[in-house]
């Protein structure tokens, strides 16, 4: 079995389409591969609930009770690695994980590791992507499927969607335009990386 392990820090509603097309696309039957667990940096996730009512386990691994070790970006990549590690993923999917991960994370996971960003990269990497495309006044925004290097939201590009940006646009209503794409180009790049 390839198995799948989804990281969160919020809503979580990538993960909820990736479990969902899973379901309803067999993933299990035609790639075995099954979404074992659903980790999170933040106990207040909403996704956590999403998850469970699922049916998929959900770990927490709080980033903030590493903040006095020596190194706390270490500290907490180790435990997360040790915490993932124990579900011996095929996969391991970045679904709206707001954390930078360290050299050493990425390494871990080279060739399993995939993240989704809202923006058409390599334009607007980092935050607030949707207001910067909306200030530099970009006709066109989106989002990107990624494999994950060592370097924040680059590596290569798996999948993308572009959307329009409309002159009463928000970052608000933006976001949600390509959000509804982004739970679309998600799971099928995941399957397509399953299938190959
Ligand atoms: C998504 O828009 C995702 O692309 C973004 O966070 C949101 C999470 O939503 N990720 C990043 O900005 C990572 N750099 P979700 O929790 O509802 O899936």
């Amino acid at each position: 079995m390839k198995n799948i392990v989804i990281l969160i820090s919020g809503s979580g509603s990538n993960m909820d389409a990736i479990i969902r097309c899973a379901k309803a696309q067999n993933w299990e039957m035609h790639f075995k591969a099954k979404v074992t667990a659903v980790i999170s940096n933040r106990p207040s996730a909403k996704g956590l609930g999403l998850a469970q009512d699922h049916g998929v386990t959900t770990e927490v691994v709080d980033h903030t009770t590493f903040a006095n070790a020596t190194n706390p970006r270490e500290a907490f990549d180790t435990a997360l690695i040790k915490e993932i590690d124990q579900h011996a993923p095929a996969l391991v999917v970045l679904a709206g994980f707001m954390r930078i991960l360290t050299p050493m994370f990425v390494a871990h996971y080279a060739e399993r590791l995939v993240n989704i960003h809202p923006s058409l990269l390599p334009a607007f990497p980092g935050l607030h992507t949707h207001q910067r495309a909306i200030e530099a006044g970009c006709k066109f925004a989106g989002a990107t499927v990624h494999r994950v290097s060592a370097e924040l939201d680059h590596g290569p590009i798996l999948a993308q969607a572009v959307v329009p940006v409309m002159k009463d646009d928000t970052p608000e209503s933006l976001a949600a335009r390509v959000l509804t794409q982004e739970h679309l180009i998600y799971p099928a790049a995941i399957a397509k990386l399953l299938e190959s």
